[in-house]
């Protein structure tokens, strides 16, 4: 086998194509779970009926005046349930609670020929609740002692002991929202059985085999009986990862109860009030500063918000806290991390994966400490950059920390940032009203699963006797492009042109046991998989070929007549991980993606609104296998960072005794307001990294589809420093998460107000 990171003469990965399916996508004609709706005869639609307390315990449940209304055909509750009454991955989530546990939970789901019937029918199910006291927010969960999972310590040295010894000590908070993952296309499944009591489930989800199991456990059937598969998705970050399980058990429980097709779609306010979100995260921090501002010590507990059931959030909070030290070597440090148990949604993966969060807080340290410090942020930052060979907080070398260094040049230089920070100062300095401000933040993000074990992936090639191929690999697509660069990686192993190849939907009968498309791993695994099953082929080939240079065709019809296999199944494993969760130490991370961003921004004295002026990138890919499906990751995932700082704002009602308290109040489009053209940089300049090779990763490629997000560090920063610039010299701006034009208002409300502070380099 050849070396995974190599690339042949004139391969296809690296070609500028578009999306494979950009066509469809543009045309409408892209299939999508739900879109198999009309093509399913005999279907029944699934309404749930939500709860309308946020914790309450339920004392009665008839159903019989939901059988009056026509078109219902059956409701589904506990009783029905033939395995395990139970959806979530760590079984702490009933699927038919007799407990709810956050407002909008379905207690049970109304089956009826059509949607409308099946809203109708859900509205006449009788439910008695008996409600019980609510924990809400994450001061809440602190003040009542209410946590879940494990509470894990990542330290170096002694932090305690360093921050007190600093010249330059200082200590705050730091509070962080949720983001709704707003995928365009909802939750969906549809399912099946057939003739031999096969279930077949076709579902939005991020990780079939996983919807598999949860399937089979809720049907009490083993997992050969059922089979998932995923068409794409529109749109998952997260969302999908394990929260399309639930929805996939209930369509397969009414299709094996009912003997029909089961179609489960949420509307965007269920979806909105029943999954999960990004997990909101509070912290308390110390940090010790020397005279140059080096970052000598920190001490911080993190407090995630799990909502009511473990789902990912343990994960999350691991790698959190593996990324509070984003880019920046801390010699002495001490990382606390915790999960609060409130009656939310249970809050799950979404791009980044708590690596923002961790990450939040120590970028938000600097921004407020640059001030008080008397030292330009962009210098604070940059002195604080880790070296070559240093360890990040849980032990794990930073290779190519050289990387962001050189990043970081880059962008000083292409973006002009020196000349263009003159010319704000000017223009601030003319402008009593409005005021600019540009910042730069880094990225560095540990690429592989925490857990080593699910760092693993399979693939089937199959070569057809014309030299067509087809491959199956067991990630997902939800627009990202890993199918494009499936097809890039399978024709460039194999030496054939893109057009040879196809692509076949995802499932579980084709390639089990695999791992959630998550983690951006999707190609480095699902690549290497592929890249495996088409060498055992192409080795095979080569021994028919003899050397004589045979065309692929003839080739392939050659072997076929010699009865030489013309199909395999591919594995991967990520080597050179290691993990030990009870001391937080390791190398965790197969590399680490970097990135950099120059964000410039303008704010409005008398109102709070702001715009993005012009943006610089330039990210770190290794070697690019699909250059234009990487742009659209770095542009995407950094204008999504941009909505969770400072747009998309989710609130509960939390008034202590209210009639709705628990209840999501932003639950549909008109009241979450997410980034669209107007909020996009008026100047987006993205720059991959060049001679960036990653060696050990498929093709000298790296991961993509989650680094670029924390990149809007730079805008929020951004609009910290124009606040600022409000007031006197040298103050600190605190500023909240997200900064919505009201809370910028706010910020630089108090900023005008500001007493000058004097810095201490003065
Ligand atoms: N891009 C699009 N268009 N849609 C998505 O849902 N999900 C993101 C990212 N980019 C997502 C996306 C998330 S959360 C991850 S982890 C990766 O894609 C997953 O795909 P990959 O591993 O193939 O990069
Ligand atoms: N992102 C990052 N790390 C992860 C994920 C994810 O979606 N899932 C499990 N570990
Ligand atoms: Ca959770």
């Amino acid at each position: 086998m050849s070396d995974l990171s190599q690339r042949p003469e004139s391969p296809v990965v690296g070609e500028t194509i578009p999306h494979e399916s950009a066509a469809l996508h543009v045309t409408g004609r892209a299939l999508y779970t739900d879109d198999l709706t009309p093509r399913t005869k005999g279907l029944l639609h699934a309404w749930p009926v939500q709860s309308p307390h946020a914790h309450a315990r339920v004392t009665g449940l008839r159903t019989h005046a939901a059988y009056a209304e026509p078109g219902v055909v059956r409701v589904l509750t506990a009783d029905d349930v033939p395995g395990l009454n139970d959806s979530g991955i760590r079984h702490d989530e009933p699927l038919f609670p007799d407990e709810v546990m956050y407002h909008g939970q379905a207690v049970c789901w109304v089956l009826a020929e059509t949607a409308e019937s099946a809203r109708r029918g859900a509205g006449r199910v009788e439910v008695d609740y008996e409600p019980l006291p609510a924990v809400l927010t994450i001061h809440e969960a602190i003040a009542a002692d209410s946590f879940q999972g494990t509470a894990p310590t990542a330290r170096r040295g002694d932090a305690e002991a360093a921050v007190a010894r600093a010249a330059h000590v200082f200590e705050g908070e730091t509070e962080m929202a949720g983001q709704e993952h707003f995928y365009l296309e909802t939750q969906a499944s549809l399912a099946e059985v057939d003739d031999g009591g096969q279930v077949f489930v076709q579902s939005s989800t991020q990780h079939p085999s996983e919807t598999q199991e949860v399937v089979a456990h809720v049907l009490g059937l083993a997992g050969h009986a059922v089979t998932v598969q995923c068409l794409r998705m529109g749109g998952g970050f997260g969302g999908k990862e394990v929260q399309a399980n639930g929805y996939a058990a209930v369509a397969a429980l009414g299709a094996t109860l009912t003997g029909r097709p089961v179609r489960v779609r949420l509307n965007r306010t269920q979806d909105f009030t029943m999954t999960g979100k990004r997990h909101g995260f509070h912290a308390t921090w110390r940090a010790g500063f020397d005279d140059d501002g080096h970052l000598l010590a920190l001490d911080t507990t993190l407090t995630s918000d799990g909502g009511w059931s473990l789902d990912l959030s343990e994960a999350v909070l691991a790698r959190a806290i593996c990324h509070v030290d984003n880019a920046y070597w801390i010699p002495d440090v001490r990382i606390h991390g915790r999960i609060a148990k409130t009656h939310k949604t249970s809050q799950t993966a979404f791009r980044g994966f708590g690596g923002p969060q961790g990450m939040l807080v120590l970028e938000d340290i600097f921004g407020r400490c640059a001030p008080l410090l008397g030292i330009d942020p962009i210098d604070l930052r940059r002195r604080n950059f880790y070296a070559e060979g240093q360890e990040t907080p849980y032990g794990q070398p930073v290779r190519h920390a050289d990387r962001a260094a050189t990043a970081w040049d880059q962008v000083l230089a292409t973006a002009e940032v020196a000349d263009r920070s003159a010319e704000v100062a000017h223009f601030n300095a003319t402008h009593e009203h409005t005021k600019r401000a540009l910042a730069m933040t880094p990225v560095k993000f540990g690429i592989s699963f925490n857990l080593t074990a699910l760092n693993q992936a399979g693939a089937l090639v199959h070569v057809y006797k014309d030299g067509s191929v087809l491959i199956n690999h067991g990630g997902t697509e939800m627009g990202q492009g890993l199918h494009t660069k499936m097809l890039q990686v399978a024709a460039t192993s194999l030496g054939v042109p893109l057009a040879k190849v196809r692509l076949a939907p995802t499932r579980t009968d084709k390639v089990p046991n695999t791992s959630a498309t998550a983690a951006s791993s999707g190609s480095d695994l699902n690549g290497g998989a592929i890249k495996n099953a088409c060498e055992q082929i192409g080795a095979r080939l080569a021994e028919v070929d003899g050397g004589r240079g045979l065309p692929w065709e003839k080739l392939v019809g050659e072997a076929y007549l010699a009865r030489v296999p013309l199909f395999a199944a591919g594995y991967y494993r990520t080597e050179g991980l290691h993990w030990d969760a009870t001391v937080f130490q390791g190398s965790p991370f197969k590399y680490f993606a970097y990135g950099v961003a120059a964000a410039e921004v303008e704010v409005d004295g008398f109102t709070g609104a702001y715009r993005t002026r012009r943006v610089d990138i330039v990210h770190d890919v290794g070697d690019s296998l699909s250059p234009l499906v990487d742009l659209g990751q770095i542009e995407g995932g950094f204008v999504q960072g941009v909505g969770w700082l400072t747009l998309e704002d989710l609130r509960w009602d939390v008034s202590p005794d209210g009639e709705h308290r628990g209840r999501l109040t932003t639950r549909a489009a008109s009241t979450y307001k997410l980034p669209s053209f107007a909020e996009m940089p008026e100047d987006f300049r993205v720059a991959m990294l060049e001679q960036a090779h990653e060696e050990g990763a498929v093709y000298g490629s790296k991961a993509v589809g989650e680094p670029p997000l924390m990149l809007a560090f730079s805008v929020r920063e951004a609009l910290r420093q124009a606040c600022a610039a409000f007031g006197p010299a040298g103050i600190s701006v605190e500023l909240a998460s997200p900064a919505t034009p009201e809370a910028v208002y706010w910020a630089l409300d108090g900023a005008r107000n500001a007493v000058a502070h004097e810095p201490a380099g003065a």
